[in-house]
């Protein structure tokens, strides 16, 4: 999903991937995924993702999963030099709103030091419901959810 009223094909996953890869170099520097990941991940039929863009030039983004009632949260990220603007908040609200409409809950997994993104997830109503230990090498991972 790329906009409201866009329609896309399989050339547009090859120009998303290549878009979204680079997205990902600047906001998950530690561990992003490469552009064959996002590819084959864009190819999937139950797949949700929106790039923003500001000037022609892409500055946000986000990478989630829906399906059976149940949504995950892969990736949403902004570029640093935009972040602390709300972007992010209206990024997530977007994710929401695009959701299939038989969609109950949402899941997502965060690195416990991400203060940032745990921020942004309670003040959108996310709720801790687990940890994974050492998921992300010597760091836990934290589950949250929403119920929509
Ligand atoms: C997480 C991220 C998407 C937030 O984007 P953003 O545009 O800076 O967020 P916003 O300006 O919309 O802020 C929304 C809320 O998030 C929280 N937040 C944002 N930055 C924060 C920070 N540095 N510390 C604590 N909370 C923060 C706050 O609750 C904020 O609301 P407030 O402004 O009313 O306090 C951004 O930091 C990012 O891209 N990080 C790198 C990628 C990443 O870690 N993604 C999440 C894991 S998948």
């Amino acid at each position: 999903m790329i906009t409201e009223n866009s329609t896309y094909s399989k050339k547009d996953n090859e120009y998303y991937s290549k878009i979204i890869a680079e997205l990902e170099k600047e906001c998950f520097p530690e561990d992003p995924w490469s552009k064959e990941a996002v590819k084959s991940s864009l190819e999937r039929d139950d797949i949700l993702y929106l790039v923003t863009f500001l000037d022609g030039k892409a500055i946000s983004y986000f990478l989630a999963a829906a399906s059976y009632g149940t949504a995950e949260l892969y990736r949403i990220g902004v570029l640093p030099t935009f972040r602390g603007q709300g972007k992010g908040e209206r990024l997530m609200k977007s994710f929401l709103h695009y959701l299939p409409k038989d969609t109950e809950k949402v899941y997502l997994e965060v690195r416990e030091s991400n203060k940032a993104a745990i921020g942004l997830y309670e003040k959108t109503g996310f709720q801790k419901i687990g940890e994974r230990k050492n998921y992300y090498g010597n760091e836990n991972g934290i589950i949250f959810i929403l119920n929509v």
